[in-house]
């Protein structure tokens, strides 16, 4: 058997050099990180003639892969002179309603639905029910409003700014758009050819 005091001793002397040791190593790194010259966000400074620590970008910048096509007021606010816009920012192509035609199944489909009726898996489980994308209220709202409601949120409606690009935005809004056009064309925008299997489906 080992006496206790005798195993002990060294033990506790390790430990004691360790400790040390730690103390040396956070010590070293508090003063580092803690000295650095910084402002924090709004702080005033006397470097800048204008007096503000927080800078603009360089006159002329353009963002980085977001729009620079047309007035960036109306591509990332969804509005024009303050008012929500009732066109979109440039012409609007089958690749882009495809591309909202993805985003929307992504990002609104489970509370919308696949069709905008409002009947999304999550609503099945207990979420709010939102509005018909249908309904005549919601269909005749600007495209600057859709663009306003899926940056900022309405109601309980999440926020989705953050997350889908602005770009990704107009393309859900044109698709939505298309959604709405489904059930609103008159048979005369159908092809003759098309018009016939319409015929043999209609109730
Ligand atoms: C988590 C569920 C959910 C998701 C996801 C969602 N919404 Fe909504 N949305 C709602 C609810 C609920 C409302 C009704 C909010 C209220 O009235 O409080 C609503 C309202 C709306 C409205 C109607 C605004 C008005 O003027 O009445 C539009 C348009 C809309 N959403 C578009 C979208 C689009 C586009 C997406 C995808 C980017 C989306 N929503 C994603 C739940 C959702």
């Amino acid at each position: 058997m080992r006496s206790s005091a005798n195993s002990r001793k060294p033990f506790a002397g390790r430990w004691m050099l360790a400790s040390v040791g730690l103390l040396l190593v956070c010590a070293g790194c508090r003063l580092d990180m803690h000295t650095q010259p910084r402002y924090n966000p709004y702080d005033p400074t006397d470097f800048f003639n204008d007096g503000q620590s927080a800078r603009l970008p360089v006159a002329g910048t353009m963002p980085r892969g977001e729009l620079t096509l047309g007035p960036q007021e109306l591509i990332f606010t969804g509005k024009l002179n303050g008012q929500p816009s009732e066109a979109f920012p440039y012409p609007v192509t089958k690749e882009i309603v495809e591309r909202g035609r993805e985003r929307f199944n992504i990002f609104c489909a489970p509370c919308h639905g696949l069709s905008g009726d409002g009947d999304g898996m999550i609503v099945q489980r207990g979420f709010r029910r939102p509005p018909s994308l249908h309904e005549d209220r919601v269909r005749t709202e600007p495209v600057g409003h859709y663009f306003d409601v899926i940056t900022n949120g309405f109601g309980v409606m999440y926020a989705y700014g953050y997350r889908v690009p602005a770009r990704d935005r107009w393309a859900i809004i044109a698709y939505v758009r298309a959604l709405q056009l489904s059930r609103q064309a008159p048979i005369a925008d159908v092809p003759d050819a098309e018009r016939e299997k319409l015929a043999g489906k209609s109730k």
